[in-house]
């Protein structure tokens, strides 16, 4: 596994079973990438329609009707959003740009943080994300020494744990990052799980801190990350004077997200199905001989802590076809896995397979050995 490699590796698996591509995508159980198991209500018809003439102009370059349907699902004006094809793509993109003197990352943290600060920034410095019992010394004088073109990056609710901060609780390190005027990027991708309300956002700080960015995946919580759309959130301008590619997003990924943010059931329903199956599938998973236990999580996926090593898991179950994540390269040792929050149906085929490989505890080293 390489220290950056991601979940929801579907096609490259395929290519590895030689299994035809429509066969993996109608058939393998993907539990590696954290994508809501409730599909927005979408019209494909009449997506297909206006693509079909759509297409043969560019996209608004303003992306105006897209903008302004973001803006109201997330309560921010327009001249405070930035698109982009995918949040992965942005944060590339303003690595680049601002080429930091020192990145600050709360670990463990989605790797492309640290592939783009590898690639981009003089010095790295990984803090491990305890700043909820208070900002402790050490932390302070990593704070301290940040310069003005430093980054400081956090993933509120983060992965692959799905803990959250609250902004009251976080308050006090962007205070003192604010202070030091330096760039803070504060991923809240997986926020919507758990409210769009800005009660549980840091978006209200904008406006008082010109140098914050809000990354906001559309990705994960709208199903849909074969189409890549990602929303920058800043004070009102503050991006204007980077450079951005000119048409991010196509008229297909215009229309798709369109209609997904408009549909009236998708959030009722999101958070009906995660409020009653995350409790029912954390319980059956804690009963599996292979999972030595099972973190609580306020998102749409689940940290186990495996009992085998968790590469061993992770083939035993690819031979089934179904894809978990080792959690291995975000720092977390070798014996946990991130497992998606799947259909009620999906969900029982997973820890039916858990329950079936039992065996493996009888032929590989255990966790409880390597203590
Ligand atoms: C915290 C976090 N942010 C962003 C992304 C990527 O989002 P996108 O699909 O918009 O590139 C991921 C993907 O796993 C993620 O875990």
């Amino acid at each position: 596994m390489s220290d950056f490699s991601h979940g929801g590796q579907i096609y490259q698996f395929a290519r590895e079973q030689n299994t035809p591509i429509a066969d993996a995508l109608a058939h393998i159980l993907d539990f590696s990438a954290s994508i809501n198991p409730i599909q927005p209500d979408v019209d494909w018809q009449a997506i297909i329609r206006h693509a079909q003439i759509a297409v043969q102009h560019y996209p608004d370059s303003q992306q105006q009707v897209l903008k302004e349907a973001i803006g109201h699902r997330f309560q921010l004006p327009l001249e405070q959003i930035t698109l982009t094809n995918g949040i992965s793509s942005a944060i590339i993109s303003l690595f680049n740009e601002l080429k930091p003197d020192t990145t600050l990352l709360f670990t463990p943290i989605y790797s492309e943080y640290r592939r783009a600060a590898k690639r981009y920034s003089d010095n790295t410095i990984e803090v491990i994300h305890g700043f909820e019992e208070g900002l402790s010394e050490s932390l302070l004088q990593q704070i301290h020494g940040l310069t003005e073109n430093s980054v400081a990056v956090l993933v509120n609710p983060n992965t692959p744990q799905g803990h959250y901060q609250s902004p009251e609780a976080l308050e006090p390190l962007l205070e003192l990052l604010r202070h030091k005027n330096c760039w803070v990027l504060v991923d809240e991708s997986f926020l919507p799980f758990i409210g769009f309300s800005e009660h549980y956002s840091v978006r209200r700080q904008l406006k008082h801190h010109p140098k914050m960015v809000i990354l906001q995946s559309l990705t994960k919580y709208y199903a849909c990350p074969g189409i890549r759309i990602g929303a920058l959130f800043t004070a009102a301008h503050a991006l204007d004077k980077m450079t951005w590619p000119s048409w991010p997003l196509s008229v297909l990924d215009e229309q798709f997200v369109l209609q997904a943010l408009t549909d009236p059931r998708h959030e009722g329903n999101t958070r009906d199905f995660l409020q009653t199956e995350r409790p029912r599938f954390i319980t059956a998973l804690s009963t599996c001989d292979l999972i030595e236990s099972v973190e609580d999580s306020m998102t749409n996926f689940v940290l186990v802590r495996t009992r085998i090593k968790a590469y061993r898991l992770v083939e035993c179950l690819a031979s089934t076809n179904i894809l978990i994540r080792d959690c291995e390269n975000f720092g977390l040792g070798q014996y946990t896995c991130r497992i998606a929050i799947q259909s009620t149906e999906n969900n029982h085929q997973l820890v039916q397979a858990l329950h079936q490989n039992r065996w493996l505890m009888t032929t590989e080293p255990l966790l409880s050995e390597s203590k």
